[in-house]
């Protein structure tokens, strides 16, 4: 019950970025419906979005209903409990069509799980499979057609001017501490935060960026995808001089396509040395790589499957040999890098845990969540996952918690709109940081520990002083913003 208020709220972004996406590509698609009806039907193009869209949740490549997978084309054809649902030439004849115009339990999608499919997308596979239901020329029987057709995707061009504010969902300074670079809508963007004007764009395939970090080498890590549709971690040059950069096909710009993965990756962290990237995410997965040889030969170190729901956060320990996670499944958790194993759980937040750091000698971990607790606990022997101290957070949903860099500080962000300070060992609140309208997604201090910037869900960017909490800017991190 409790947990889907925040829930909710990430839907209503989720929601509202989709929103968006559809006002922007929405024509092409609908040019797309719209074509005339000669051309041959693409099983590629026409019939596996349909899929996708509407089956694959069930008949996905695990644990799929009536043992049907039909996350490939040779998985489909060879059936499930029952043989091949499709006779070739004869949409009449086959399985598959029947099962979607039944009107009684046989129908799929199934009756309890919502509408049938429209006729016009029956009316497309029918006439697929009387052209021979054949897969395109230069796809494999067994490819990954989630795979396929991310690779079909492309992403949009830079907006000349946004329509409205994009919700801020990733933020970081640059190792200098002078920009801020902020996730926009297919793109980074760099800005001045002290005067709030925009000075760099870089084109993304990421729809939005859910975290960032620099690398040693001053390169950004960024990670991101869209919703429910793929996940993506890159790795950008953003040194380049022109003003508009394109880190989807340049090599200049775009240095690492480090992962991709099905659904959002929501979190990355680097390791103090910088020769560790570990990233969370919707799979629930953790995937640690090891950067010591550079970037260009990162090698995936491990896949780590430690939680049963979306990881929303990842901090290293000092050392770089322990990894705490965040998770949807409420818990935090530490793991082991070297022995590769599960060290411990923190349970007390019984509820999603969203942001999670650890203090600067490693002895205690630090989480934050939908219970609105911001709790400090125990790494090692006795006193690992167990609860140290806790305080009351942001009166709502609390989002996020970083370190401030060689400070004894936490710096947290929450949905009631503040940003705040906190002494690490107390857990006191040193200063309020405030004058967001909107929830606040994202936070981050500068390298030199002078500046603290954070982003909110109506696209405001807020970057006060630490030591005094001074407000040095507000902006709308939205280029050319028309409204
Ligand atoms: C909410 C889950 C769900 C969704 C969504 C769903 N199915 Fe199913 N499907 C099932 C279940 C459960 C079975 C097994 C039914 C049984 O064995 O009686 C099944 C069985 C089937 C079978 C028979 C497989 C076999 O060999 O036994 C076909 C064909 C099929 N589904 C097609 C589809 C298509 C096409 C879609 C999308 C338009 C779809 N399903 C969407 C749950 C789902």
């Amino acid at each position: 019950m409790l947990r889907s208020r925040y829930c909710l709220c990430l839907l209503c972004a989720t929601l509202a970025v989709a929103l968006a996406a559809l006002m922007w590509t929405g024509s092409a698609s609908i040019a797309r419906a719209q074509a005339p009806a000669a051309a041959p039907v693409s099983f590629i193009n026409d019939i596996a979005p349909l899929f996708k869209e509407s089956c694959f949740g069930c008949h996905g490549a695990k644990n799929p209903k009536g043992k049907l997978d039909m996350t490939r084309y040779a998985s489909l054809r060879k059936g499930g409990t029952k043989d091949d649902p499709i006779v070739e030439g004869k949409p009449e004849d086959s399985y598959l069509i029947d099962v979607l115009i039944a009107t009684d339990k046989r129908r799929m999608p199934p009756l309890e799980s919502g509408d049938p499919l429209p006729k016009e997308k029956i009316a497309l596979i029918e006439r697929w499979i009387k052209e021979g239901a054949k897969l395109d020329a230069g796809i494999k029987g067994d490819a990954d057609l989630l795979k396929e057709l991310r690779q079909r995707w492309k992403p949009p061009q830079l907006l000349a001017a946004y329509p409205f504010p994009v919700t801020i969902t990733a933020l970081a300074f640059t190792p200098d501490s002078k920009k801020l670079v902020v996730g926009g809508h297919h793109e980074l963007m760099v800005w001045d935060p002290t005067e709030g004007k925009l000075e760099k764009r870089i084109r993304t395939r990421s729809r939005r960026a859910m975290a960032m970090a620099f690398l040693p080498d001053g390169k950004l890590a960024v990670a991101g995808g869209r919703p429910g549709e793929e996940g993506d971690v890159r790795v950008y040059n953003l040194q380049g001089p022109a003003p508009e950069q394109d880190g989807v096909n340049s090599s200049d710009v775009l240095v690492k396509h480090l992962h991709d993965a099905d659904d959002e990756i929501l979190c990355l962290a680097i390791s103090d040395d910088g020769k560790k990237l570990a990233t969370g995410g919707c799979d629930r997965l953790v995937h640690v790589w090891d950067l010591s040889e550079g970037i260009d030969k990162a090698k995936l170190e491990a896949s780590i499957e430690n939680h049963a729901d979306w990881v929303f956060g990842v901090a290293f320990s000092p050392d770089g040999k322990k990894l705490f996670t965040a998770s949807r499944d409420k818990t935090a958790k530490i793991w082991d890098l070297v022995g590769g194993e599960s060290l411990f759980t923190f349970p007390d937040h019984q509820n999603t845990v969203y942001g999670v750091a650890v203090k600067p000698d490693g002895k205690a971990g630090y989480s934050i969540g939908e219970d609105n607790q911001l709790r400090m606990w125990g790494t090692e022997g006795d006193k690992g996952g167990k609860q140290i101290r806790n305080v009351g957070a942001h009166g709502r949903v609390s989002l996020k918690v970083v370190r401030v860099p060689g400070k004894p500080l936490l710096v947290s962000c929450g949905a009631d709109g503040v940003v705040k300070v906190w002494d690490a060992d107390k857990l006191a609140n040193v200063r309020t940081l405030g004058g967001f309208t909107d929830q606040v997604f994202a936070v981050a201090v500068s390298p030199d520990a002078n500046l603290v910037a954070a982003g909110a869900f109506n696209g405001e960017v807020r970057v006060w002083k630490l030591a005094d909490g001074t407000l040095v800017k507000s902006f709308i991190a939205s280029p050319r913003l028309s409204k």
